[in-house]
């Protein structure tokens, strides 16, 4: 007896989905642009400005599947950062000279998810660095290019000031493994060095994507 009351519940349901699929292609239409997510593994180079007008290049590996994020920062005649940060929560922030400086920071979130853009807020459409981009803003904190064409990342600006163009964008590309090693001093002191902003960058965005 019970068995022929499943075939009937087949039809019923379908009755309520029609109305609803023939009703989607409009709605859509009618949303605003979401940004695509961050390739689960690039490699890019960025120049960016910082709040003071200092400018950087930073190596960008970003590798999701294996839990981690590398930024090597090189000031323009001046240091190198290597800011790694792992999905645990753990990120080390040192320099490969001499001063061996490290230091150790642990957050309660762990690094960028993919989709770290969702939810940010679509503000229309701007040129800039001479590409055509659709533009959101994530908590008034950062402001996201992406070309329209190719929907590759162009830029980011952070509310206080620093801003990131897009160099090159390698979507697949990995850092080999040995280069995810921070060094032993890490391990041994804890000098401090000055937070990084795409540290505080990671904070907020993360915290946002809980709420
Ligand atoms: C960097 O930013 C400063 C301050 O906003 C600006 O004066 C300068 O022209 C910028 N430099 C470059 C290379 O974009
Ligand atoms: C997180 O992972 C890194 C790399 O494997 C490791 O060095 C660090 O100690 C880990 N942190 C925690 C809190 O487990
Ligand atoms: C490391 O940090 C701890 C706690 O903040 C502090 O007590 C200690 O003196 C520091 N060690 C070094 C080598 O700076």
């Amino acid at each position: 007896m019970k068995k022929r009351d499943s075939p009937l519940t087949i039809p019923f349901s379908f009755a309520i989905l029609l109305p609803i699929s023939l009703l989607l292609p409009s709605s859509i239409s009618s949303q605003p642009p979401e940004a695509t997510p961050w390739p689960p593994q690039f490699h890019s180079i960025l120049a960016i400005n910082s709040s003071k007008g200092h400018l950087h290049v930073t190596d960008l590996w970003y590798d999701w599947p294996n839990g981690r994020n590398f930024n090597i920062i090189q000031h323009q005649l001046g240091k190198k950062v290597y800011d790694l940060e792992w999905d645990n929560g753990t990120s080390y922030y040192y320099t490969l000279d001499e001063n061996q400086e490290c230091t150790t920071r642990h957050f309660p979130v762990g690094i960028l998810r993919p989709n770290w853009l969702d939810a940010a807020e679509y503000v229309g459409q701007a040129v800039i660095d001479g590409f055509r981009c659709n533009v959101w803003k994530k908590v008034d904190f950062i402001t996201y290019y992406e070309d329209v064409a190719t929907k590759r990342p162009v830029s980011w600006a952070f509310s206080t000031g620093t801003a990131a163009h897009v160099i090159t964008f390698e979507v697949g590309k990995v850092l080999d493994d040995p280069n995810w090693q921070a060094p032993v001093y890490c391990f041994q002191k804890n000098r401090s060095m000055t937070q990084s902003t795409w540290s505080l960058m990671r904070q907020i965005s993360s915290a946002t994507l809980v709420i």
